[in-house]
């Protein structure tokens, strides 16, 4: 047997680098697509020596085989049929997130269906429409090279967040974890609990690629669609409503109600509309039976479900979540009175509810020691642990809010670290994978030399 077979792990499918005039080599292509006469185009535009600078390297039938193919031809971009059989969304990050090299995804969109803003947020850099032919290919070249400028900048900021190199996924196993289900509610309006559970979805389903679930279950109205810029279409009241004509739910009628955001996280959109939370299929009995199934369902379909929930514990939905979660995090501000309060609700949860107060924790957030409370002191009236004290940030965690990037994925600072905390408390191996990000710097300086000229960008 030949000792020169193929393989697909990267290290070992070095190839010598394409001779070409300025001793660069071509982008290399991967046509992923069903159809032979979409392939064609690309084929003869593509094929090896021609002028564009790009390579058509292979032709991937089966979406199951993308990533393989992609790494082991060593891809810089996939020009993609989202219809190909067998394909998974999540691929597109995958691959963007190749640790050798981001490999980019076009999007190749069929005339029929809705695929174009799936697509987007799964992270392709751009699209082209089906059938194509020679007009339309001809297209991808600017395309390729400027969606390739683009990843390769995300790549080299510091806030870039790598996939998790193998020795780290080690040190991670062996440290302990456990799969939870998180409550961040406060008995008070405007305080950060969205800002808590955003933030903390994001660390675990993007950041650490942990299965997660952010679950908007203000029923004072939802905003984390807005916040993330999703389309409210799918969201809690359509589930609610069709568990309340099935009185049951599976795991697949709940995907089909979940939005993937990035990476690992997905998320169940609130409600839209206020008004909704009046309906019947969230009050009383009703209510009660939906949330309980709903958050069981979503533990078993990941590693973490992190609840945004109203201040109002009567309303059916957040009693429920708040009994089912295994840890609450109630989130303060240096405020007398709104300590007060929330202590008295606390109060009324622990001996009238019957909630086991040890699931409880604390979150001061916009504190600033001219407050004039010291920490100490809240957490005596409280008389909950702290898990983490984010701190005063003015305008910057808004402007995050309205940027549709929550503030860990937008380069760190205080209220970012303080957030990691609190997230670290939940799953210990985020420290590391925090202390990893931006430290990637993109190989194969050949490609950076052919889009750049040799200068940074
Ligand atoms: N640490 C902070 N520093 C500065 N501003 C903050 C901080 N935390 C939250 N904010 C701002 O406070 C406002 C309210 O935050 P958020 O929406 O998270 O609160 P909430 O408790 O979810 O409110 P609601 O009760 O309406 O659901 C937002 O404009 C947010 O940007
Ligand atoms: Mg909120």
């Amino acid at each position: 047997m030949s000792t020169t077979l193929p393989t697909s792990t990267p290290e070992l499918t070095t190839r010598p680098e394409l001779p070409t005039p300025t001793n660069t080599r071509a982008l290399r292509l991967v046509a992923a697509l069903r159809q032979w006469g979409d392939v064609q185009p690309l084929s003869n535009l593509f094929a090896p020596g021609n002028a564009h600078g790009i390579q058509m390297v292979t032709w991937c039938q089966d979406g199951a085989r993308l990533v393989d193919d992609a790494v082991s031809f060593e891809a810089d971009v996939v020009v993609l049929d989202p219809s190909l059989p067998s394909f998974a969304l999540e691929d597109i990050q995958r691959l963007l997130h190749y640790e050798a090299r981001p490999i980019i995804t076009i999007g190749a969109i069929p005339p029929h269906g809705d695929w174009g803003s799936a697509l987007y947020r799964a992270g392709i850099k751009g699209h082209i429409e089906l059938p194509l032919n020679d007009d339309n290919a001809r297209r991808l070249v600017s395309l390729f090279h400027g969606a390739m400028q683009e990843a390769l900048r995300e790549r080299s900021s510091a806030s870039y967040i790598p996939q998790i190199a193998p020795q780290l996924a080690q040190v991670i196993a062996t440290q302990g974890w456990q799969r939870a289900v998180i409550a961040v509610w406060s008995a008070k309006g405007g305080v950060g609990k969205t800002t808590v559970a955003e933030n903390l979805a994001m660390l675990l389903g993007v950041v650490s690629n942990r299965k997660t679930i952010l679950l908007d279950a203000n029923m004072a109205g939802g905003n984390a669609h807005i916040h993330l810029r999703l389309s409210p279409q799918r969201n809690i009241a359509g589930l609610a409503r069709l568990f309340e004509a099935q009185k049951r739910l599976d795991p697949k009628d709940v995907l089909g109600y979940l939005t993937p955001f990035r990476n690992n996280l997905q998320v169940l959109v609130g409600i839209p509309r206020q008004f909704m939370a009046g309906e019947m299929c969230f009050q009383g009995a009703q209510g009660r039976e939906f949330t309980q199934t709903l958050i069981e369902t979503l533990h078993s379909m990941s590693d973490f479900v992190v609840m945004d929930l109203g201040q109002d514990t009567n309303s059916a939905v957040h009693l429920q979540a708040l009994r089912q979660a295994d840890e609450i995090l109630v989130v303060v501000n240096s405020e007398k009175a709104s300590l007060l309060d929330t202590q008295e609700v606390l109060e009324t949860l622990w001996e009238h509810v019957q909630m086991d107060r040890s699931r409880f924790r604390l979150v001061l957030n916009r504190f600033h020691p001219e407050h004039g409370l010291r920490r100490k002191e809240i957490v005596e009236v409280m008389k909950l642990p702290e898990v983490g004290v984010i701190p005063e940030a003015g305008e910057k965690v808004t402007a995050s809010l309205n940027s549709g990037v929550p503030i860990v994925l937008n380069g760190g600072g205080e209220v970012a670290e303080s957030l990691v905390r609190v997230g670290t408390t939940l799953y210990p191996p985020l420290e590391q994978i925090w202390s990893q990000r931006g430290k990637f710097k993109p190989k194969g300086k050949g490609l950076r030399e052919k889009l750049f000229g040799g200068k940074r960008p």
